[in-house]
């Protein structure tokens, strides 16, 4: 089996997106270019949602044209002291960056910016997408129907996100099999991978093994489909343990463990990003991405937000 994981790093996108101070662009690019000289090869720099909805991602086209718009970056950090230190230049064809839409509004955008990937999002749960995204679960597949058609056209990869995939914080458990069937649905809308979201971090082991045997069931590719832990209640490693037995292989996941849903009440960060190398790395898991680097911009984001961040290995003083 597969000896490597991808990592999906959505620090920017749902780690900013749920905290109180809204950061200025120029921090914001330059905590995506911190990130980009770790070793990742996919990031979400942002989302083209509604400002009145979501406003700490107000902006995110600008910034996905600076980050992205230029193949190579070099002198970009902030501090005199560490532009003297002439960091490298670094290559970032090879890196993935996404952008989070939900309409065909958010794609036009994608598309003015030259974005090569976005991602799409619903639930599986009625009262979590209507609170979310202002829909039902069939509207928003609607929406999705010319937003696939038109990415298709830009030759823009569409990713897909299923949230409250075990647990909905309005209408409680989800259904296994419910879960399944709407990751066939937007594997059949043509969305190349799919993440599936413990929105509000409730999960354990056996909630992932019940999942993967619905997955199984309808016969899809588990190599396609990304787990997205929350971190609410610490189980997020333990699901990332049952979750690599079971065969899969991408992990989502947040520098500092930063993150949560604005419209999930008593969601909280993501599993973090140096948590989950360490993890994996230590089970003979390869992922590409440098501990010790991932640390040092949980250290950097961790000053310019200001307040202690949840991960283990950036409180653990190791970087
Ligand atoms: P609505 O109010 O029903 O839609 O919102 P609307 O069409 O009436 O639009 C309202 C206003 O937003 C209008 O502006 C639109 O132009 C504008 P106005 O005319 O009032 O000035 N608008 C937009 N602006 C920029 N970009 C757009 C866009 N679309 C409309 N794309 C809507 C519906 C979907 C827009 C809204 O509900 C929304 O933006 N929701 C986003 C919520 C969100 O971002 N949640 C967090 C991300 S999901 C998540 O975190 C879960 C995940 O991490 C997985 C997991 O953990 O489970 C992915
Ligand atoms: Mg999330």
């Amino acid at each position: 089996m597969k000896n490597s994981i991808k990592i999906f790093e959505v620090g920017p996108r749902d780690g900013l997106q749920n905290e109180l101070i809204i950061l200025d662009p120029k921090i914001k690019i330059e905590f995506i270019e911190r990130l980009s000289r770790t070793g990742l090869k996919n990031i979400e720099v942002g989302a083209l949602v509604s400002p009145k909805w979501v406003p700490q991602m107000q902006g995110s086209d600008g910034i996905f044209k600076k980050v992205a718009g230029q193949n190579k970056i070099s002198k970009s950090l902030s501090t005199k002291k560490a532009a003297s230190k002439k960091k490298p230049e670094l290559n970032k064809g090879d890196i993935n960056y996404s952008l989070l839409i939900p309409n065909l509004k958010g794609l036009d955008l994608a598309v003015q910016c030259g974005a090569k990937e976005v991602a799409i999002f619903t639930a599986a749960s009625e009262k979590f997408c209507k609170k979310n995204i202002n829909c039902t679960i069939a509207e928003s597949f609607e929406r999705f129907a010319p937003v696939m058609k038109q990415a298709k056209q830009h030759k823009i990869k569409v990713r897909g996100y299923l949230s409250t995939v075990f647990e909905c914080p309005f209408e409680g458990p989800v259904s296994a099999e419910k879960v399944a069937k709407l990751t066939e649905d937007l594997f059949k809308i043509g969305c190349y991978e799919v993440s599936l979201g413990d929105t509000i971090g409730v999960g354990t082991p056996n909630n992932v093994e019940a999942l993967f045997k619905a997955l199984k069931k309808r016969k899809l590719p588990i190599d396609k489909i990304a787990m997205h832990f929350h971190n609410t209640r610490g189980t997020a490693l333990a699901n990332v343990l049952k979750s690599l037995d079971l065969g899969f292989r991408i992990f989502d996941s947040s520098v500092g463990g930063l993150g949560g849903c604005p419209y999930a009440p008593g969601a909280l960060g993501n599993l973090a990003t140096e948590d989950l190398i360490y993890f994996v790395e230590r089970l003979g898991f390869q992922t590409g991405v440098d501990l010790k680097k991932m640390i040092q911009v949980h250290h950097w984001i961790q000053s310019v937000i200001g307040r202690p961040l949840s991960s283990h290995l950036g409180r653990s003083g190791l970087a």
